[in-house]
């Protein structure tokens, strides 16, 4: 029995927790705002909320439940369009009205409800934020100016309504309706979230499983693990940072603590996917799923990550560059989940860097992607950890080209020489991210790239000319 309270009502539901709480909505319970769409996350059409309970309230994340398996909205506030709605249009719906963000209007319940969830989710707001919250939600129609202009109204208005937002001021300013203020105590009459099952399927977010094998998941009683308790928390300890694999994307990218722990990661975290599917994809996923162009596991590669593998109690630590054995292979025994991950802390000498070359910018994966970390110490080069993606069967640390760059000194001429040792560690093939040839070129660009980004006065190194 699955129990969570979608919009105003108290739902508990024996339907297969497999199935896609999309479909759950619109078919059991005849709620046909939320739009079907792609159904593979892409879109944003199917954008719910979600609110979890916690220590301050509960707090809202929006994700795509086109492919959010019903299981995971287990003591969950799950909102959909019709729950944002009240007699009169909302100021986020009156807004898109105002700026002529609609046209078809097929995107725009997802837009709404992703404008909206910004609001709830955020005490302090800003355009910027905002256009962010959106950056999962396509339209077809608007050419995307008018959702902005309404977007920039929605932040002035609210300025302007709430001196400090908090769910009673949006409630008493009729941005969601009166339900929302009762939902704590609701919530907390239908905890735990934490659900066990027979199944053997790992689930974390479903946004790997729901886009593979989407048939399968929804005949499959599934292990979750998405809120598993012992999976999740940051700790910064000892000089390491220790975080659970059932962390997510997005509470990884809010978190300050692991802000301290992985440098640059703003201008990261805006490189992975879209808010919706942070919110939903775990990093323990982004591991196992063995993509080799998995952004999280190159930049875990580079960090030198060590994984807390766990079965019936018992661990074992492993490199996580001695994970992959082969495509999709992993060193995972059966009934073993990766519980945790492990790195050390960078110090004032560590230069880490990551770069990502995808179609389009932002919301895509990569063609090529490519990490590293070192230490730089008078122009030495030390411990030096380099990892690229999307040029071989698995995700690539590059053993020989890190060991020939240990304890040289850093200049243009070392980088150039360790282009060779590179090569000789990848082998791209040819698919619909780009010719073999290509990737081969992006490996070397980003390499290249990781050195320039360094600004360091004393340091010999002009910028490379790159001739093709
Ligand atoms: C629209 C879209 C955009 C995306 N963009 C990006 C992107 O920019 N960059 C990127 O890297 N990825 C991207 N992805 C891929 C995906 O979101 C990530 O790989 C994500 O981290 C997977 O996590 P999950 O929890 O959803 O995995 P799930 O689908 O739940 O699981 C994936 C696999 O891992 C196993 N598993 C999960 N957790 C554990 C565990 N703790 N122990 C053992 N096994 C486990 C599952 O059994 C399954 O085999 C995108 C996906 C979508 C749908
Ligand atoms: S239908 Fe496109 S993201 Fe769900
Ligand atoms: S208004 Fe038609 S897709 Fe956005």
């Amino acid at each position: 029995m699955i129990t969570f309270i979608l919009n105003n009502q108290l739902v508990k539901t024996s339907a297969a927790s497999g199935i896609a709480l999309l479909d759950f909505i619109r078919k059991e319970k005849q709620l046909k705002g939320s739009k079907l769409v792609c159904k593979e996350g892409e879109c944003g059409a199917c954008s719910i909320l979600v609110g979890e309970l916690t220590e301050d309230g509960v707090f809202y994340q929006s994700m795509t439940s086109c492919i959010t398996p019903l299981v995971n909205a287990q003591g969950k506030h799950i909102v959909t369009i019709e729950g944002l709605n009240m007699e009169t249009l909302s100021p986020v719906q009156k807004a898109m009205v105002d700026a002529y963000g609609t046209q078809c209007g097929f995107c725009t319940p997802g837009f709404v409800v992703s404008l909206s969830g910004y609001l709830l989710a955020n005490e302090t707001v800003s355009t910027a934020g905002i256009i962010g919250a959106i950056d999962g939600n396509i339209c077809r129609c608007t050419g995307y100016k008018s959702i902005e202009r309404a977007a920039e109204n929605i932040i002035a208005q609210v300025q302007q309504d709430l001196s400090k937002i908090s769910i009673d001021r949006l409630v008493a300013e009729k941005y969601i309706p009166t339900y929302f203020k009762n939902i704590p105590e609701r919530l907390l009459a239908i905890q735990p979230i934490e659900t066990t099952t027979n199944g053997t399927v790992k689930l974390g977010g479903g946004t790997d499983l729901y886009v593979q094998r989407p048939v399968a998941m929804y005949e499959t009683e599934a292990m979750p693990i998405y809120d598993r308790s012992a999976m999740k928390g940051i700790e910064i300890k000892d000089g390491f940072c220790t975080f659970g694999a059932a962390e997510t994307m997005g509470s990884l990218y809010r978190s300050e603590l692991f802000k301290k722990a992985l440098p640059d990661s703003d201008y990261i975290f805006k490189l992975l996917s879209s808010t919706q599917i942070r919110n939903m994809a775990t990093i323990g996923g982004n591991l196992v799923n063995a993509s080799p162009i998995g952004d999280f596991t190159i930049l875990l590669l580079a960090l030198d990550s060590t994984l807390i593998l766990e079965k019936d109690g018992n661990r074992r630590s492993l490199a996580l560059k001695e994970f992959y054995k082969g495509y999709k292979q992993i060193d995972l025994n059966g009934g073993e989940v990766l519980e945790k991950i492990r790195f050390k802390l960078p110090s004032n000498l560590t230069k880490f860097h990551f770069e990502k070359v995808s179609q389009r910018k932002y919301f895509d994966i990569a063609s090529v992607n490519f990490a590293s970390k070192f230490e730089l110490k008078d122009g030495l080069i030390q411990d030096i950890h380099l990892a690229v993606g999307g040029v071989g069967p698995i995700p690539t640390y590059l053993h020989k080209t890190s060991a020939f760059l240990t304890g040289k000194i850093l200049t243009e001429v070392l980088i150039k020489a360790a282009i060779s040792t590179l090569y000789t560690e990848i082998a791209p093939i040819s698919d619909a991210r780009g010719s073999a040839d290509y990737k081969r070129l992006l490996a070397r660009q980003l390499f290249i790239a990781q050195f320039l980004a360094i600004e360091q006065a004393d340091l010999v190194f002009e910028k490379i000319i790159i001739s093709v």
